[in-house]
């Protein structure tokens, strides 16, 4: 904003004091500023593999006479495949611009002034941003040991929390709470307050104790589970993710949805990709074989690195995180500085093909 502005009066102080997120370039336009010839985005864990073979060909498949229709305003025919995918009636699930636009869904319905949300202050910023530019405060309990801690959040939950958030797993650190510590923080929460479980990277979990939410949803009335077809099912850029609870629970949910705002080859590309098992069983194999050189290598460079569930790893730089990103923007390699998710020194790395990680290394090597 610039330094006098007339109608500066008429925007409420949370959003005045609201600084905005500023997205990154357009690759070509960072790579004539960096002055490099190719760009890796290691940044956003978006899946290298792109989409699936089944939503390829539903996107070639849209005929463009399509695009002066307006999609469906529910997600319909997407709903029913999701209701069959996990055994839940189609009207159990509310589908959004990207699990962002979700995100905005819930705190809009339960949220009013004076209310605050609830959750770790090292995890996805987004619920923590929207509480905050829509006048509501975000209460952040510290991480433990790069986790979530039960005990921190429910001291924080007072009469005026509406929300609490949790990443499982957590970006940016692939900690993840298993079913039993789940199962105790719901019991403990006791129905009195709505809990969200992000799950936008459950695809990618291997551990068999992850609680897989959407199972949960029956004995809960008061979980939301969010899930995004950005992740594994590489659709970041058609923007589609969704949420699931009980009907009660979605249909109130419902209200605040701006309908239309899920476009028409989204829907049929997500809905084509829930076919792909062979692209999901890939995406695991590559990130799998990335971790565990990457991992191999960071030992070897004595860099310490975060690492659990997830396509991403976080690494401590010896040097600062912003100099980190722009030395390594210079070889093509885009990460992610991770001083924003209050984490100063560390960078976020996305896991990807063995020929870029190794590029990454010998970007780390030179660096350093
Ligand atoms: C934990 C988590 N939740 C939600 C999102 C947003 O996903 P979408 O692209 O569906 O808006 C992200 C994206 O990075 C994420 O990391």
């Amino acid at each position: 904003m610039s330094a006098f502005w007339r109608l500066e009066h008429l925007l409420p102080e949370y959003v005045k004091n609201f600084e905005a997120y500023v997205p990154s370039r357009p690759d070509p336009e960072l790579m004539k500023l960096y002055g490099c010839s190719h760009l890796h985005r290691l940044n956003n864990n978006e899946n290298p593999l792109g989409p699936s073979i089944q939503a390829r060909k539903a996107i070639s498949g849209f005929s463009p006479e399509r695009a002066a229709i307006y999609p469906s305003g529910d997600s319909y025919y997407l709903r029913m495949k999701l209701a069959a995918k996990f055994n839940k009636k189609p009207s159990q699930f509310l589908v959004g611009n990207g699990a962002n636009e979700v995100i905005t869904f819930v705190i809009k319905a339960f949220c009013e002034q004076g209310d605050n949300v609830v959750t770790a202050d090292r995890t996805f910023a987004v619920y923590e941003w929207v509480a905050g530019f829509s006048g509501y405060e975000a209460k952040l309990a510290p991480l433990n040991r790069f986790g979530f801690d039960e005990q921190r959040i429910l001291d924080l939950v007072d009469r005026k929390t509406k929300i609490v958030f949790l990443c499982n797993p957590n970006n940016p650190t692939g900690s993840f709470w298993n079913i039993d510590r789940l199962r105790s923080f719901m019991d403990a929460v006791d129905g009195e307050k709505i809990v969200v479980v992000d799950e936008a990277y459950a695809e990618f979990v291997e551990d068999e104790t992850f609680p897989d939410c959407i199972k949960l949803i029956e004995e809960y009335d008061n979980l939301v589970v969010f899930r995004t077809f950005s992740k594994m099912y590489g659709l970041a850029g058609l923007r589609i993710g969704y949420l699931c609870a009980q009907e009660p629970l979605v249909d109130a949910i419902r209200k605040t949805c701006v309908v239309y705002s899920v476009n028409a080859i989204a829907q049929e590309a997500a809905a084509a990709s829930l076919d792909s098992t062979d692209h999901v069983l890939g995406t695991r194999e590559l990130v799998r074989a990335g971790k565990s050189f990457l991992m191999q290598q960071l030992d070897g460079l004595s860099l310490n690195y975060v690492s659990g569930q997830g396509n991403f790893i976080m690494i401590e730089m010896p040097i600062s995180d912003t100099l980190a990103y722009r030395k390594l923007m210079k070889r093509g390699l885009m990460v992610r500085t991770m001083s924003g998710f209050r984490f100063p020194g560390y960078i976020r790395v996305s896991l990807s093909h063995l020929k870029v990680l190794e590029e990454l290394v010998d970007g780390l090597k030179n660096i350093l």
